[in-house]
């Protein structure tokens, strides 16, 4: 028998316990022992729940226990979950993690920690949910040199995107909507303003280059600034509008931004809509590799945590190697990324056009129709030059990156 115990009983939490429960004699099997919860550490208290007599308001109780040789910490953000776990590990306990940020900011130093005690610092669900991108990219693709991952990290985003698309609705009343249906926090800031992508393509990067990528140096951009008008251009254009996470290695540097793009219907990833997360894996000699499913929710994100745990009980007494090296990964400005870009300027195409083609040559234009505006499509040019030549446009009501 294994003996966990779970920190944080919210909702991913609650979906760790119940995926043990319901698929017990799976489980079983397949972990070749039963695996039990014998502590639930929250700071409430769950009467009438199966938990009820499991609940304990001290870490200490877990950590004092020698019987429990695997913690699962489902609490969310660094305080206390990065002393909690770092304590549990110290104790000679491993430790199976949905907690994205913990594990952005601190995956290299406690992968090494987990290291040098012969346990397991494992975190499948800190991205993408449901779906298995972490033990991928630590495990069967460890043959190839991994050279791009673009990724739609965030469920909510995408949810809020192809609504409206679809609907043809305003940012504002589509997050309602999405608030409303519990997709989307009352505090939606860490979801639309792409922090929660950016730390999960900064995760993603560590993994697949082999050091630490500090979010913080990730220019990253929401999709608050992202309107019914912006998508009508993209129905002409034949595009649809989505929020990538990307990373790539290009003549030796290291590049890597969180950024709303407009994609066309060859790109793979433009059939991931509503809720579900897509990400594109690209490597030398794999070529490129698709996963895909529900990024988020109570239950798919418990199947990775409860896998892990599978993971860790096959593995007691020794560490599933991970190369996160905590040396740090200088990412390129991204002043030298190159892309075209899709820009919306006001005033009438025939004053405009003269001003437009002096600063960018030869573009392309697209009508929407929209009064007292036109769109048109950069040439490739550089984040700085595009930066650069945009300034003299005084009239630019927006812009919005390429990708193809
Ligand atoms: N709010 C996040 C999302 C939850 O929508 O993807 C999972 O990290």
């Amino acid at each position: 028998m294994v003996a966990i115990a779970v920190m944080g009983y919210g909702t991913i939490g609650s979906g760790v316990v119940e995926v043990i429960e319901r698929n017990k004699k799976s489980i079983t099997e397949r972990a070749g022992e039963e695996i039990c919860v014998r502590y639930v550490l929250d700071l409430r208290d769950f009467p009438g729940d199966p938990v009820q007599e499991k609940v304990v308001h001290d870490v200490n109780v877990i950590l004092e226990d020698p019987e429990v040789s695997i913690v699962v910490e489902t609490m969310g953000g660094t305080k206390p979950a990065y002393d909690y776990v770092k304590s549990a590990l110290l104790a000679g306990k491993s430790v199976c993690t949905s907690n994205k940020e913990l594990v952005a900011k601190h995956g290299a130093e406690l992968l090494n920690l987990a290291r040098g005690k012969n346990l397991n610092f494992l975190f499948e669900a800190s991205v993408g949910g449901g779906i298995p991108i972490i033990r991928p990219l630590n495990q069967s693709l460890t043959s190839d040199e991994i050279y791009e991952i673009t990724g739609i990290l965030n469920g909510t985003t995408n949810y809020i995107l192809t609504k409206m698309a679809r609907e043809g609705a305003g940012f504002e009343t589509v997050l309602k909507q999405a608030q409303d249906l519990g997709y989307a926090e009352r505090n939606p800031s860490a979801d639309v303003d792409g922090f929660d992508a950016c730390r999960k393509i900064a995760i993603l990067s560590s993994l697949a280059y082999g050091h630490q990528v500090d979010y913080e140096d990730i220019y990253t951009e929401g999709i608050t600034k992202i309107t019914a008008e912006d998508f009508k251009y993209a129905a002409l254009m034949k595009r649809s509008i989505k929020l990538f996470g990307m990373s790539k290695r290009e003549d030796g540097k290291f590049y890597a931004m969180v950024s709303p793009v407009m994609i066309d219907e060859d790109h793979a990833l433009y059939s991931v809509n509503d809720v579900f997360n897509g990400i594109l894996v690209k490597g030398e000699v794999i070529d490129q590799l698709m996963f895909y499913g529900r990024g988020a929710g109570k239950l798919p994100t418990a199947s990775a945590v409860v896998a892990d745990v599978i993971d860790a009980a096959k593995h007691r007494n020794r560490n599933i190697m991970t190369t996160w090296h905590s040396s740090k990964l200088t990412l390129a400005p991204i002043d030298d990324s190159e892309k075209r870009f899709f820009v919306r300027v006001r005033g009438e195409l025939t004053e405009g056009r003269t001003r437009v083609e002096r600063l960018f040559g030869p573009v392309e234009y697209v009508d929407a129709g929209l009064p007292g505006e036109f769109g048109f499509v950069t040439g490739t040019l550089s984040e700085k030059e595009f930066s650069d030549k945009s300034k003299e446009l005084e009239d630019m009501i927006t812009r919005i990156r390429l990708e193809e």
